[in-house]
């Protein structure tokens, strides 16, 4: 949590290596995280780190399947093999009926779940997301929020960016971020 401007997105496009750093260094599971160039440091954060981006970044094009196998484009994998992992994804956020619809025709609710499908379509150890309930109402918000439980409830990390005090009060733990620091 922390206020508008205080540097909680950047934080997090940092720690999913949209954005390098100027100082200091970030290890995740044990492992250092090298410059954003890095290969190796790409398809670590692509098999390790989900991530839910703030407004969905759906390609709003694409059906839902399309946009969680948007992620699997890293792998040499068969597309059948895909679209199967696509669809597991698109299962646990019980969306598999929505499959071949186009993104810009969904609800908002609709597009979380989609987007949360694809942040986690490729098991993630660490799940970001960045203010997920700020475009929501309060029954997607606890749609959005039930999903991220049970995703922790199987074992993922789940960092989220919130300003909402009732989203805040089911977390686990509780970082504020000021001016750019962690207090
Ligand atoms: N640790 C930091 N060092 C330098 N600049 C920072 C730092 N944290 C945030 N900023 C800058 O502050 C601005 C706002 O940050 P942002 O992450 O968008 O805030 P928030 O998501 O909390 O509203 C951005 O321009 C960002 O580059
Ligand atoms: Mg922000």
């Amino acid at each position: 949590m922390g206020r508008s401007g205080s540097g909680k997105s950047t934080l997090m496009h940092i720690l999913g290596g949209l954005l390098s750093f100027d100082s200091g260094e970030y290890y995740l599971n044990g492992e250092k995280i090298e410059k954003l160039k890095d290969r190796d440091g790409a398809r670590l954060r692509n098999e390790k780190i989900g991530m839910v981006m703030q407004n969905f970044a759906l390609v709003d094009e694409f059906t839902a399947l399309e946009n969680v196998m948007l992620p699997l484009d890293f792998h040499k994998k068969k597309i059948s093999d895909k679209k199967k992992k696509a669809q597991e994804a698109l299962e646990k956020v019980d969306m598999q009926e929505y499959a071949r619809q186009i993104c810009k025709t969904m609800s908002g609710g609709q597009k979380q779940r989609v987007a949360i499908a694809r942040a986690i379509v490729n098991q993630p150890l660490l799940l970001m997301a960045d203010e997920p309930t700020g475009a929501l109402d309060r029954e997607n918000s606890k749609m959005t929020l039930e999903l991220f439980r049970h995703l922790h409830e199987n074992g993922m990390t789940i960092l989220l960016i919130t300003h909402d005090p009732w989203v805040a009060d089911q977390c686990d733990r509780i970082l504020t971020i000021q001016d750019g620091c962690i207090l």
